[in-house]
């Protein structure tokens, strides 16, 4: 199927509050494969993932300023050669090897985000969306409240298969207000 054309719609950065990033974690803490932050902002979501052992962590951001303060950050905290963050625009990367994908856009870009997502995640991938939810997908987890909610969604279905070393462990969430919502299903078809 054709995907839809992405509108000019710009987002805005607002950086994840430390609750967001701590509920992003949760959900994708244990996994293995790439991680990605799209729209990586100053880098905090993939500064953090790298530091609970989710590697190699790396962030698409647009903004040169953004990308430019993220490294320092990453200097700061004696990253810099670990984590990866890359002047791109989001909608021009491939996801295809991304298996652990943190997302916090606004909400009229998210539509046309479901398209990228189910058209090139691999099968065992799982997003992690923060403040706003994919508009039609359902849900394996959300945790938090308000601002700081984060829903968790896992890709089953037509990607490519999962080399036996690639098979990500499954996160097992520690909020105590996460919910576990419904078994997996395809988000693919
Ligand atoms: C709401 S902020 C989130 C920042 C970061 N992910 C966080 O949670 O702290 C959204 C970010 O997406 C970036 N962004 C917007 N459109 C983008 C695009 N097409 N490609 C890459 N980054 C983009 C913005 O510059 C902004 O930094």
């Amino acid at each position: 199927m054709p995907r839809r054309q992405v509108p000019y719609s710009p987002v805005p950065y607002i950086g994840a509050s430390a609750r967001q990033v701590e509920h992003v974690l949760s959900l994708l803490r244990g996994r293995r494969g790439k991680t990605v932050d799209l729209g990586s902002g100053d880098g905090r979501i993939v500064l953090a993932a790298h530091r609970c052992g989710l590697r190699p962590a790396v962030g698409y951001e647009l903004n040169p300023w953004l990308v430019g303060l993220a490294r320092l950050h990453a200097w700061r905290a004696g990253c810099l050669h670990s984590v990866c963050y890359l002047r791109e625009d989001l909608w021009k990367v491939s996801l295809r090897d991304c298996y652990n994908v943190s997302v916090f856009l606004a909400p009229s870009v998210l539509p046309f985000l479901e398209d990228k997502l189910r058209a090139e995640l691999p099968t065992g991938a799982r997003v992690a969306s923060g403040r706003f939810p994919l508009p039609t997908w359902q849900p394996v987890a959300v945790v938090g409240e308000g601002f700081d909610r984060v829903w968790a969604y896992d890709i089953h279905g037509d990607g490519p298969s999962l080399s036996p070393w690639e098979v990500p462990v499954q996160a097992t969430p520690e909020s105590g207000s996460t919910s576990i919502l419904k078994a997996p299903i395809s988000q693919a078809s």
